[in-house]
């Protein structure tokens, strides 16, 4: 089906007087929001394969740590890599926006989060290209990297022409995990998409640095597949997250069961084990998907309120077996995911909220997490805590003594009890 939005594909050119004299042999690629959870790992794989990589960004801590040779949050394997690639000389990170100009390819990954009313800002990906649109120059290939609203490529294609600017666009999306992008972006296959010839040869260049497969798809088709990739992801787990209410609430253990569905059954092998399913992209990624459907989406927004309904959920039959108002209760785990040190979008913290106002007092710990003064240690929390509740299944949490009932909806530990 042809977009809506498909424009014309030869762009308008800029007269020879406008022309600016760009050196693109100078830097292979740029990052713009390069200091990212994204941005940098993807830097660091392409100045890996020897490309020469500047990531600009706008968060002068990220940048100045980066070119210290830190990394500004964990990614398991970044670390050696960043050594490498500045020993070598082929990564540096900046806060420059005229570091844009000599650039080959320039990849956006800026981060695109839904506002207080659960829609995308339509706006984010244009602003963060209009804010370096003086350094843009014509022959450049832009690769749009973020995960976006259908239509936002044909948006930023528009854009580019209305600045009279003659660049090739190709949407790239992202899909790997945080935790495994030092491996997934080598092994998984780069879905490329553009409405021009010039740029799909381009982009498919430059992603054969690292993906040995290439998908082809059209900008609209590439957009709803990324979508499509974490909304599937997010139901799944809304679907287990339902299933271990359902089969506690009627007193029997979710684990036990789903261990005997999914035994030697492939059909059912991917169903989940229960957990808050949170973090930056599932949840907001369901609902950019719901709002670009009009907001017609009733199995998306019913895995919303599942997956962010669990804390709610958990506390409530806690209720029903302590008197809360009397314990200290201590969460293991505030980042979003295992082995982890991103807080965005945690459970942990709604699962906080809650307890505050149910609990005596509310400790808690987190081995990654570096940003939250709040935090106490292991020790002190398993010492003060009379109830312990594995929000994060971190695997330190995995074999710590103690007598006190501790609630682990993962089955980290297989010996807790139920909630
Ligand atoms: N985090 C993930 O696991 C993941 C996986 C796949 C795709 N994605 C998508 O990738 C995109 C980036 O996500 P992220 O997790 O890396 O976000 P992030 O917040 O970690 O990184 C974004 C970076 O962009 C920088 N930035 C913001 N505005 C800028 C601007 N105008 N100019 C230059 N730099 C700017 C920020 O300082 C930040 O360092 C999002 O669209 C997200 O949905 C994320």
């Amino acid at each position: 089906m042809r977009c809506p939005h498909a424009l014309p594909r030869r762009l308008a050119r800029r007269s020879d007087l406008d022309r600016k004299e760009p050196n693109l042999s100078a830097v292979d690629v740029v990052i713009i929001g390069g200091c990212g959870h994204v941005g940098l790992p993807l830097g660091l794989a392409f100045a890996d394969r020897g490309l020469n990589v500047v990531l600009y960004d706008i968060n002068p801590n990220a940048v100045d740590a980066v070119n210290d040779g830190r990394l500004p949050f964990a990614e398991p394997g970044a670390l050696e890599i960043l050594g490498a690639v500045r020993a070598a000389g082929t990564l540096h990170a900046s806060t420059d926006p005229a570091t844009v100009r000599d650039a080959a390819s320039v990849i956006v990954v800026i981060g695109t989060p839904i506002d207080n009313h659960l829609n995308p800002d339509l706006g984010a990906v244009q602003q963060a290209i209009g804010d370096v649109a003086t350094h843009l120059v014509d022959g450049q290939l832009l690769v749009l990297r973020s995960t976006v609203y259908p239509g936002v490529t044909a948006m930023v294609e528009q854009l580019l022409v209305n600045l009279r600017l003659d660049v090739d666009v190709a949407f790239c999306p992202e899909r790997i995990a945080e935790g495994q992008a030092m491996r997934e972006l080598y092994e998984l296959p780069q879905i490329v998409a553009s409405r021009s010839k010039r740029a799909l040869e381009r982009a498919t260049k430059l992603f054969r640095n690292l993906a040995h497969e290439i998908v082809y798809l059209e900008p609209e088709e590439a957009e709803l597949a990324k979508l499509f990739t974490n909304t599937w992801r997010y139901i799944k787990f809304a679907t287990a997250n339902q299933l271990f209410m359902m089969a506690n609430d009627f007193g029997l253990d979710y684990e036990r069961i789903r261990a005997a569905v999914t035994y030697q059954y492939p059909r059912a092998s991917d169903l989940p084990g229960a957990g808050f399913a949170a973090g930056p992209c599932l949840f907001k990624d369901t609902m950019q998907l719901a709002a670009f459907n009009n907001n017609n989406f009733h199995l998306g927004q019913a895995s919303v309120m599942i997956n962010e309904g669990l804390p709610l959920y958990l506390v409530a039959r806690l209720e029903q077996s302590f008197d809360l108002s009397d314990l200290t209760v201590g969460i293991l785990g505030m980042a979003f995911k295992a082995e982890s040190d991103d807080i965005r979008s945690s459970l942990s913290y709604k699962l906080k909220r809650i307890l505050r106002f149910k609990a005596a007092r509310v400790l808690t710990h987190d081995p990654y997490v570096t940003v939250d003064p709040d935090l106490v240690a292991l020790d002190a929390l398993l010492t003060e805590a009379d109830l312990l509740i594995i929000a994060t299944p971190h695997s330190v949490y995995r074999d710590f003594e103690t007598t006190k009932p501790v609630i682990d909806i993962w089955n980290l530990r297989e010996q807790g009890v139920r909630a």
